[in-house]
């Protein structure tokens, strides 16, 4: 079983924070060549300049994921500066409450007919849109190279699983699972392999706010059996699980990395 990723070129979006962040990290850590994308320019690159200073290979790249012709861009780039492309993580997500403007308006508190257009249309956008743009625009440089590849979406607990107040949010992971499921069926005679993480409540800055709001902390504690956050890192490995070789007969999945959340809460 090969759990190395020696030799891989990898593109993972949402890479400057969080668990795209660590998905870099540690791909590079597992041999991997990666190219960090993110609409956060800066970020991205001290990832990629801290993996370089750690001895791996990385470059980074702005990309909004909304921008479909700016992600056929990020392949173009991944395929000229890694010398080819052989898989994607894409981590690149929002919140309603990472939203901008009026706290009051987008903190997720708001119920289904207080939404306003624009946070339904922006989380759909990123999260659903903008995986499907960033999903096809890597899917085109591995069929044309004819050597199979892997595509690890990041969904969410939400996939499957909803609170009240997050309907955009839900609806955008149930989709992110969807479309996993679908390109996996449509991408299996290309050898491509198309699978979803779904993460239960990671120690990001998505979630900070309610990771310092004890009611909300504590509650997600007690419905999660493992009772506690995830790390990034523990959401990676699994990513990087589905890269690898190790998982060659493995796709249409959605792998839940949630202590236990998905079990017990649905
Ligand atoms: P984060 O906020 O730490 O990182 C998200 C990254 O995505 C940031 O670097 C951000 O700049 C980037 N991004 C956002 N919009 C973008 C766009 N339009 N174009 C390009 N990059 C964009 O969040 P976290 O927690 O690391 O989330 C990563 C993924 O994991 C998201 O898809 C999120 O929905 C999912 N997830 C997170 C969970 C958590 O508890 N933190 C639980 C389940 C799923």
């Amino acid at each position: 079983m090969n759990t190395r990723l020696d030799g891989k070129r990898l593109v993972v979006t949402g890479g400057a924070s969080g668990i795209g962040r660590a998905c870099a990290v540690e791909a590079a850590r597992a041999g991997a060549a990666v190219l960090v994308a993110d609409r956060h320019l800066d970020a991205a690159r001290d990832v990629a300049e801290s993996i370089r200073a750690d001895g791996g290979r990385a470059e980074a790249f702005a990309v909004d994921v909304t921008d479909a012709e700016r992600c056929e861009q990020m392949a173009d780039r991944a395929a000229e500066t890694l010398g080819g492309v052989d898989g994607l993580i894409a981590a690149a997500g929002i919140s309603a409450a990472a939203l901008p403007g009026d706290p009051a308006e987008h903190d997720g508190s708001a119920a289904g007919l207080d939404w306003s257009t624009d946070v339904w249309r922006r989380v759909l956008d990123v999260n659903l849109d903008g995986l499907m743009y960033c999903d096809r625009a890597v899917a085109r440089h591995l069929i044309a190279a004819g050597d199979g590849g892997s595509i690890v979406n990041i969904a969410s607990i939400s996939a499957a699983w909803t609170s009240g107040n997050a309907s955009a949010y839900s609806v955008s992971k149930a989709g992110a699972w969807m479309l996993t499921k679908a390109l996996s069926i449509e991408f299996a005679a290309h050898g491509i392999r198309v699978n979803a993480v779904g993460p239960g409540f990671t120690e990001t800055p998505m979630t900070a706010a309610t990771r310092s709001d004890d009611t909300a902390r504590n509650d997600i504690v007690a419905r999660t059996p493992l009772g506690r956050f995830g790390r990034p890192e523990e959401i990676a490995a699994a990513a990087l699980f589905l890269a690898s070789d190790a998982a060659s007969f493995v796709t249409g999945s959605i792998l839940y990395v949630d202590g236990g959340f998905d079990a017990y809460s649905r």
